[in-house]
This record gives structure tokens, sequence and C-alpha cells, in this order.
């Protein structure tokens, strides 16, 4: 079947619901897989890498990612009620980003490697190590999923200092 897909809003913050814990999927119906789907196409307009539930203001477990290098062929993966049941080492994500936090770029530690557990989108389950790049890109949706942004990595001050920059932009608009 040729499906219609729509890009969605984006939430950005400080929008409140960005800061809420989401429920974990309990049914893979149509309903998730147009959602599924719409999200991913939200995600390669905007462009970016990954795109997690509540930034579409979906209060429930799953993501989107895509770490293909050549945007040509799309390697796009779905996670349904993931979870990070091993991590280890240390790596510094150089310049990372956030659609939902707009035009700001921060260093943030990450574990160099994880194990994760989660379902694919036809219910399947799912058990593998991601290291590098893909450890990274996980670390950060899964983080959308209990409600933390990147930038609550960061310190505070640095924090601080967008959140005026945002808050000055909201008031001018
Ligand atoms: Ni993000």
């Amino acid at each position: 079947m040729d499906q219609k897909t729509n890009t969605l809003t984006i939430l950005t913050y400080p929008e409140p619901f960005l800061k809420q814990l989401t429920l974990p999927v309990r049914n893979i119906d149509g309903t998730l897989q147009v959602l599924i789907d719409n999200m991913a196409e939200t995600m390669y307009a905007a462009p970016g890498v990954g795109l997690a539930a509540p930034q579409v203001g979906v209060g429930q477990s799953f993501l989107v990612y895509d770490i293909a290098v050549d945007r040509d062929h799309r390697d796009l993966r779905v996670l349904i009620n993931p979870r990070i049941v091993e991590r280890s080492g240390e790596v510094i994500s150089e310049n990372e980003g956030c659609l939902s936090v707009p035009d700001f770029r921060a260093d943030v530690k990450r574990a160099s490697q994880i194990l994760v557990e989660a379902v694919d989108r036809d219910g399947n389950p799912l058990r593998f190590e991601a290291e590098g790049m893909h450890a990274i890109v996980l670390q950060h949706e899964m983080d959308h999923l209990s409600g933390t942004l990147f930038i609550d990595h960061i310190s505070a001050l640095k924090r601080q200092l967008y959140k005026r920059r945002v808050m000055k932009e909201i008031k001018h608009r």
C-alpha cells in the first residue's frame, strides 16, 4: 500500500512536554505504524539523524533513527520500548545537537559502548551492541524517552545561557 506520509511539528525547548516520561508502547498497531512513518519523514526533512516520539508530542516509548553516511541510501531503524542494559567506556560526543534544541551545540559525555534491548516495528525482539556514533545517537534518543535533553548533561551555566537566549527570542517573536 502506498501510504501518504506527513511531516510533523517538532516541539522545541522549553516545551514542558519534552520533560515528561514516556509510557511503554502496548500495541504495535496501524496507528503506530503511521506515526512511525510520519516521524521518519519528519526526521529526513529536518534533516536529522534521530527523532524520539516526545519530540512530536507523543508520550510513548519509541524512536526512529538513521545513521547512514550516504543520505541517498536510507537505513531507517525503529526501536520500540528500547532500554540500555549495559554501558561501558566513555566518549565525548563533540558538538552534539538536537532538533528540539535549535541553534545550539555542545560536547556531551556519553558511554562509548552500549547493549540495547528493544522491539522492532514488527514486534520482533532486538538485542544488539552499539558503539561510536551509533551508541551516541541511541543514548541521545533514548534520553528523550525519559524526558532528558542533551542540554541536561552540560554545565548549568551553559544551559542557563542557552535558556536566556531562547527566552529572548520568544519575547521578540
Ligand atoms: Ni534530540
